[in-house]
């Protein structure tokens, strides 16, 4: 077989792969959320209009990704993906309210506060962060307790103001100035690397403080790829591919590495944080290999 026809042939095996977890944490998500039969019908309606059926779920991939790596339980994979998916959601809607980045598009559709109203989009964000803690604190998650008490943490961490929020509020700050690189990182690190490690970590927590502590390496990394190849596709890319408002950053004055840098030395940055990623799964061998090629797709994503 040619090198070609190998390459061909790992590709499809890991695009099987997203689609299986992909369907995969669709049909938990299907499963956790209220039905929108149930009162208050459109505050459960909108949850799930704003959860199912669109997305990436990178976040959910790179959890099965290093959960498959370091054995972590199945039942506690599927808990943190939810969760961090639910996190993640639910920061979009307030990302896009009018009060933050004002955008009437999210994954091809009208923004939930278009498509509802403020009010529920605000609700949404609240609900959909209770939900997260609802159920990775369901008991007898994890045989260990402290395990989950841990993933508890993880994710409180992630999300609050040390982590997404704070990031979030860092973002609004900074509208209209020009930051350090350093000051950028710090921000991207908290709104968007925060929970793309937490995601990351939380799969991992089944495994031993080494593997977790080069599971973090990677996470730390791909994190931050992961905002600087977002702003560079707010720039390049359009809004039908993206299903997102492209060029917003630029029209809300928003400090990002394509504005610090400029697009190649942005292009060049993201390549080295992908290269770091990939040099801390070493240790793993073949078996970081879902890692790898997630971090392949993150860089290479087209929206
Ligand atoms: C968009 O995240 C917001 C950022 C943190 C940059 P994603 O690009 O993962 O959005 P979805 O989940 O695929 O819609
Ligand atoms: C969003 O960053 C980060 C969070 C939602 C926490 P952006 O504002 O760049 O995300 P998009 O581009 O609207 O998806
Ligand atoms: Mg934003
Ligand atoms: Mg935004
Ligand atoms: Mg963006």
């Amino acid at each position: 077989m040619t090198d070609a026809n190998m390459t061909d042939k790992s590709t499809t095996d890991f695009l099987i792969w997203v689609k299986d977890k992909q369907d995969h944490i669709e049909m938990v998500l299907d499963e956790v959320l209220p039905s929108e039969t149930s009162a208050p019908e459109k505050l459960h309606e909108a949850m799930r209009y704003s959860i199912l059926g669109g997305g990436k779920r990178v976040r959910a991939l790179l959890c099965y990704a290093a959960a498959e790596l370091c054995a972590t339980t199945a039942t506690a994979a599927d808990a943190a993906a939810c969760a961090v998916e639910m996190i993640h959601a639910y920061s979009l809607v307030h990302d896009d309210m009018p009060c933050m980045d004002n955008d009437d598009l999210r994954r091809g559709k009208p923004s939930c506060h278009k498509q509802y109203d403020d009010a529920t989009a605000l609700l949404v964000g609240d609900a959909l962060q209770s939900l997260a803690f609802d159920v990775l604190s369901t008991p007898t998650l994890c045989e260990n307790a402290n395990q989950q008490i841990s993933m508890l943490n993880i994710l409180a961490k992630a999300s609050g103001s040390s982590g997404m929020a704070g990031g979030q509020a860092i973002d609004l700050a900074s509208i209209g100035k020009s930051l350090t690189q350093t000051e950028l990182e710090t921000m991207h690190q908290l709104k968007t690397g925060a929970l793309i490690q937490a995601a990351t970590l939380l799969g991992a927590s089944g495994g031993s403080h080494e593997q977790m502590s080069a599971v973090m390496s990677y996470a730390e990394h791909i994190g931050l790829a992961f905002q600087v190849v977002d702003d560079i596709l707010d720039v390049e890319a359009d809004t039908n591919t993206l299903g997102k408002t492209a060029g917003k950053d630029a029209e809300s004055s928003k400090p990002t590495y394509v504005t610090i840098l400029g697009l190649d030395l942005a292009k060049e940055l993201a390549d080295q944080l992908y290269q770091t990623a990939i040099s801390a799964l070493i240790p793993f061998g073949e078996d970081a290999k879902r890692l790898r090629e997630l971090a392949g797709f993150i860089l290479h994503r087209s929206f």
